[in-house]
């Protein structure tokens, strides 16, 4: 049996934590060999530690095999202590009306303190997926406290974005979402995001080409990915959570899967033409013992391409500006 790991989650009594935690501890996270101690804080408020206490006590009722243990606190060297993971999800989430930069001078000082923390106690091999919104930017926040910890340590998801642009292509072409491949998304977790049609296939073939209707892709396609996440507020009244929880689920997996290529938002360092310091989504390709990563370069882009990705890397340093005196 192999050594478990230590998984910190922040918001666990949250609407994604409930979603997430049994994902975890079921071994769909890390796989099915491998043990879990799962570290769960919350906000240190009595409402949210009560509710995570029964989320505790339901976990241990699924007499899960790979659960080696539970760790309930709002006390953040508790949460963070030797982990090995630290899934950031604690932030509050939008409501009907707002963009998810409305959420930024709030959650962004979050990402503050647990930057700090985690750069001190946590383990070695730490490494950070940001789910809280707006994620790229609570990212650069986190990751700009930290000295020990390098950038590339630190990720934000945008694997929803992308689950949900395969899904709507696969629609559209009358295909199993499995027929969809190398369907990437660059730039912010927000609607400026890109997601990048004109790389994606289906079936091996060019998206472009297999669909055809470029006016789709363009216009309602773009729209209907980068908008998903009102509509399901306007619908559901409360944000995404379980789907939320399935691409965390496949983000951090396909991160410590070898070979996997998958859309992650991490520092740009330049690349596509993004601000240097800003964490944009684009394709990552997991190293061959699944601890560190390499984003894939030099893919091509058209004129269409380059102005979405001008646009979106605009926002990000917007996004950057107005929370320039939380970073380190
Ligand atoms: P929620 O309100 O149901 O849960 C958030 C939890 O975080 C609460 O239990 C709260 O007590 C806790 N919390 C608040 N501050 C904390 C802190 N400092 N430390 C630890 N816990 C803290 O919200 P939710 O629906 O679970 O969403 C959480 C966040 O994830 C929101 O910001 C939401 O917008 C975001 N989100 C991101 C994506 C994405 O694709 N990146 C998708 C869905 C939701
Ligand atoms: C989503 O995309 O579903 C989340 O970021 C929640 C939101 O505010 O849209």
């Amino acid at each position: 049996m192999k050594q478990p790991i230590r998984v910190a989650v922040t918001g666990a009594a949250g609407q994604i934590g409930y979603a997430l935690l049994f994902r975890i501890a079921s071994g769909a996270m890390f796989g099915p060999d491998q043990p879990v101690i799962l570290q769960c804080l919350e906000a240190p408020i009595e409402k949210a530690l009560q509710g995570l206490s029964g989320v505790a006590m339901e976990l241990d009722d699924c007499a899960f095999p790979l659960l080696h243990g539970i760790v309930q606190t709002s006390n953040p060297e508790e949460g963070f202590k030797d982990a090995n993971w630290c899934l950031l999800i604690g932030a509050k989430p939008r409501g009907p009306g707002m963009e998810r930069a409305d959420l930024l001078k709030d959650n962004g000082k979050i990402f503050i303190e647990q930057g700090k923390v985690i750069d001190r106690v946590a383990a070695a091999d730490a490494r950070v997926a940001v789910v809280g919104n707006p994620a790229n930017t609570n990212c650069m926040i986190a990751s700009s406290q930290a000295r020990r910890l390098p950038p590339e340590r630190f990720t934000a998801m945008v694997r929803l974005d992308e689950n949900r642009a395969k899904i709507q292509l696969a629609k559209k072409a009358n295909v199993l979402v499995t027929a969809v491949t190398d369907c990437y998304i660059f730039g912010n977790h927000s609607p400026t995001m890109f997601p990048a049609f004109h790389l994606a296939k289906i079936n091996g073939k060019p998206v472009p080409q297999v669909i055809g209707h470029h006016e789709w892709l363009r216009g309602e396609f773009c729209d209907t990915v980068g908008k998903r996440g009102a509509a399901i507020i306007n619908a559901r009244g409360a944000s995404s959570a379980a789907s939320a929880a399935n691409a965390l689920v496949d983000h951090v997996r396909d991160l410590v899967t070898p070979g996997k290529i998958h859309s992650v938002a991490v520092k740009s360092n330049g690349l596509y033409g993004f601000d240097p310091d800003v964490w944009a989504g684009m394709p990552v390709k997991t190293s061959a013992d699944g601890k560190s990563y390499e984003v894939i370069k030099d893919l091509p882009m058209d004129d269409f391409a380059k102005s979405k990705i001008d646009t979106t890397n605009k926002e990000l340093v917007g996004e950057r500006d107005t929370v320039k005196d939380m970073l380190r």
